[in-house]
Order: C-alpha cells, then structure tokens, then sequence
C-alpha cells in the first residue's frame, strides 16, 4: 500500500481513544499499514508529541487491559506526531500546511478524520480547503466525517453544498461504522452467495421483517448531542436504515462501490413516504425513566446530566416502512432502538408465511410456527434458520429446532468495524461509505416522523430502564400475529407476543 498520513481532527476525544487508536494499532500488528505511514493528531491542548505519546498509551492499556506486543508498540508509537492547533483558526492551517510540506515524512496521500463536533464539519472543510491542502496535486486527499451528516433533510443539502466547493464525491468518506461490521457484511453474503435463499426473498414468502439494536447503557456523558439528536436521528436515519437496505436491495451487477450504492438508494427511493397523518400509525417514540439494569438502579433520562427536565427527546424510536416495489410490496418492515432497554443486542429477524394450508390443523397438534431467519449481528453473531421438525415419538408433533450456521468459529478473532473501514480509506475504496444521495433519501424517511414529534413537544411515553420499551408499541404491528421478537433463541418463537 501507499504510504499515507493520517490527520486526526479532535485526536483527543472519545472516539479517537475507544475506537481510532486502537483500531489503527491492531492494523499495525497484523501488518496492514503501510511502512512510512504517519498519524498526525491535530488537538488544542499545548502539549508536546511525548505528552501526546503517554495519552496513546494510555488508550491501548485501556483497551488492551493484558498487554500489548512492545514490538509493535515501538513502531506505533514511531508514527504518532502532535500538532497544536485551533479548529477556529485560518493560522493553524496555514501552520498545518507548512509542517506537512515540509517534513519529507510526510506523504502526500493524506486523510483528514473529522472526530469533531457535526457543527464543524464545514468550516474545518472550508479552512483546510482555503489552506491549499485539499488540492490533489501530489498526491491523494480524502476526509472523513463522522455521523450525522446533517440534522435533517435541509441541513445536509447545505452540509453538502460548502462540502463540494471544497471537494469531490471521491474525496468524501461518510462513514455508517455499521457497514464496517463483519456481520452486517455478512448479510450480503448470505443473500448473494447463497442460491437457495433467492427464490424466497420477496413478498410471497416473507410476511414481515424485524431490525432491533437495543443497548443497555444510557446517553452517558453525550446529553449535549443527544437532546439535540434522539434515537431517531442516531440510530434509525443512519445504523437501521443500512441494514434495511441490505435485507432489501436486488443483487448488484458487479460489488464495487458505484452497483452497490445504487442498489441501497433504490431501495430508499422506494420506501413509501410518511404522511404527516400517518405518522403515529408508523412511528412510535418513548424515554426511559429510572429503572434497574442488571440488578443496579439507574436513574431515567431526565435526570441525566445536562438534560432539561422538561426534555422530549425519545430514548426510544420504533418505525413501520414499506417498500413499494414489486420485491416487497406490502411487506412490513418493523425498525426499533432504544436505549437502557433490558439487553444489548442488534439482530435481523425475518418472519416468513404460514404454509397455504395447515396440514395440521385439526386435529390435536399445537399450531405449527413459521419459519425464521435470524441474523444476529451483536454481541450474537449468528444465522441462524428456525424450522419445524417432527418430534420422535408415536405422536406426530412439531417442535421448532434451529440451524446455527454461526459467523466466526473457535479462535477466530473479530475484527472491529473501523479497522477495515480505516483501511478502505487508505485503499480508494468507497463501498463501505454512503454517498451523498444515500444521505438525502434517508433522511427523507425520517423527516415527516421528526417534523410532528418536533411539535408534539408536551408529552412523550416512558419506559422503566431495563425494560423492551414503552407499552403501547404493538399498535404499530399490522396483526395480531406478529410481535417483537427479543431472543434469537428457539423458546422465544413459542413465548410469542409479550404485549409491547
Ligand atoms: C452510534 C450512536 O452511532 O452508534 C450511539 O451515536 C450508539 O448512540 C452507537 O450507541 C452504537 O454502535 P455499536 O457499534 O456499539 O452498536
């Protein structure tokens, strides 16, 4: 590979410590990154680069709690220069030019990674632009930016605007860490790489399809973005929405970036809009208030630090979408996420029909229980198929049974999404990024939704921390049948309907 530098805007923050850093030592150790690669942290605090190499450190013993292979560390730690600079100021980037000029150990391919506030993402765009250090005379400049792109439609078409003076399409990486995930990779596998699934994946056989993530934790020490975002916007207009696509999208013609993006927009373009109306027939908001997870009690959203105590914000966000095309007309697809719910997990359930006639029925059988694709994504990484199978006996009864054809075996060890993602950057390779009008259609989903929740700002349902969510979700169901799914575990399709 290329050698390359990596600037890191806002290297001091969070997801530069949990997720960046580390990330990038474990592309060291299994030898991914390129022999005269350099990590620039560019952060306001006045320190020095030996400074900075004691915050490195300190990140990789938090992550890495047993230790890590010296060897590597010494190389590492050989690539990490700091530089003080200031977001708001044009000085600092004329300074951040001139010290990348001229130092030979530099390369000239070099990737910008906003890990800044979404407020920034222009401005850091425009001064690096009006620094001269975008132009791709000598070598290669990309820019990454973190999520959300954008807080509605309105605001990523102007994001987007300042970004194209500024930038090409294929200098800009938006990222969706979700599509970094082995397991959501995994998806695709599953549906293009395998034949047999083909024929059953549309309308005929398929009567809904369920996309969870649910988390334990709470909004932490993030209220400050969070008030102003929601699990809506956080976790549906982005995260749930990619994965929806995935289930949906009609096989690329060829797996590069262009087929595969394509494929995705399709499928937004054909999510059947939400009228306003419609909205509380399709979309259902809740906020956690205190509760107990894992035997501890923790206090309930409102109480958190910096929240107002007359907040709205939902916690929790479920939302029914149809895709109106000849795939999937009619098909309900059921998207929920929440937070401090009673366990954390994201998964793909997918619920086929019923046979045509129940052979059966009739006589003294239970009734048979359809048949299940789960597609656990985390911490379950599985796939797994439920079916029914005779149970030995003189007796001819069902029982559900389950095929486990799980993601990683034994050792193997899992990769997390930003280090592929980090690499791509490296590589040119778009795929796993969204382009702009993946962004656009996206939040053209949500807006209706986001437009009447704004003005219903007097009152939103509550759920106990710990709990699956606020009472009164099922009404988003299209039947009495069909209920949320919690376990990827076989008891649970014959537990049925818990009532939210
Ligand atoms: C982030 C959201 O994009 O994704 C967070 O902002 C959320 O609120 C996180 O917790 C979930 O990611 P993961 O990889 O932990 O499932």
């Amino acid at each position: 590979m290329e050698p390359c530098t990596l600037v890191i805007f806002g290297a001091t923050g969070n997801l530069s410590r949990l997720k960046l850093i580390p990330s990038l030592f474990e592309l060291d150790c299994a030898g991914y990154l390129p022999d005269n690669m350099v990590i620039l942290a560019f952060a306001r605090r006045p320190w020095e680069r030996d400074q900075w190499l004691d915050e490195v450190n300190g990140m990789l013993k938090e992550k890495f709690p047993d230790g890590v292979d010296q060897e590597v560390l010494v190389r590492f730690c050989d690539r990490m220069e700091y530089f003080q600079g200031n977001l708001d100021d044009e000085g600092s980037f004329k300074k951040l030019r001139k010290t990348i000029d001229s130092d030979s150990k530099f390369s000239n391919n070099i990737a910008f990674y906003m890990s800044v506030r979404p407020a920034e993402f222009g401005s850091t765009t425009a001064k690096l632009g009006d620094a001269g250090l975008l132009e791709e005379e000598r070598g290669w400049r990309r820019v990454i930016f973190e999520k959300p792109f954008g807080y509605d439609l309105l605001s990523a078409q102007i994001l987007q605007k300042k970004l194209s003076h500024y930038l090409g399409e294929h200098q800009i990486y938006r990222i969706d860490h979700y599509l970094g995930k082995g397991t959501v990779q995994n998806v695709l596998v599953f549906r293009f790489a395998n034949l047999l699934m083909e024929p059953l994946w549309n309308r005929q056989y398929i009567d809904h399809v369920q996309i969870t993530h649910s988390e334990t934790s709470g909004i932490g020490s993030r209220a400050d973005y969070y008030e102003g975002s929601g699990a809506l916007r956080d976790m549906i207009q982005s995260h749930l929405l990619q994965l929806m696509t995935m289930v949906a999208m009609e096989p690329p013609a060829l797996m590069d970036d262009e087929s595969l993006r394509d494929e995705k927009v399709k499928v937004l373009k054909s999510i059947r809009p939400i009228t306003q109306n419609a909205v509380h027939a399709h979309a259902f908001r809740g906020q956690y208030s205190a509760g107990n997870i894992n035997g501890n009690s923790v206090p309930g959203y409102l109480e958190e630090k910096n929240v107002i105590s007359s907040s709205t914000t939902e916690t929790y966000a479920a939302l029914k979408l149809y895709v109106d095309n000849w795939r999937w007309r009619g098909v309900p697809f059921y998207l929920r996420t929440g937070k401090r719910m009673a366990e954390g997990a994201s998964a793909i359930c997918i619920r086929f029909k019923e046979p045509p006639t129940t052979l059966f029925k009739g006589n003294h059988l239970n009734r048979v229980s359809p048949n299940w694709i789960l597609l656990g994504i985390q911490p379950n990484e599985c796939l797994k198929m439920e079916m029914q199978v005779k149970m030995p006996g003189l007796e001819v009864e069902t029982r559900t049974i389950s095929l486990d054809a799980s993601y990683r075996k034994g050792q193997e060890r899992g990769t997390d999404a930003y280090e592929g993602l980090l690499l791509d950057v490296m590589n040119g390779d778009q795929s796993l990024f969204l382009r702009y009008d993946e962004i656009e259609w996206a939040w053209r989903v949500v807006d209706p939704v986001l437009k009447v929740w704004s003005m219903e700002r007097d009152f939103i349902n509550t759920y106990p921390a710990g709990s699956w969510g606020p009472k009164g979700t099922y009404r988003l169901f299209d039947r009495d049948d069909q209920f949320w799914r919690h376990s990827l575990d076989v008891s649970a399709t014959d537990v049925s309907s818990e009532g939210f």
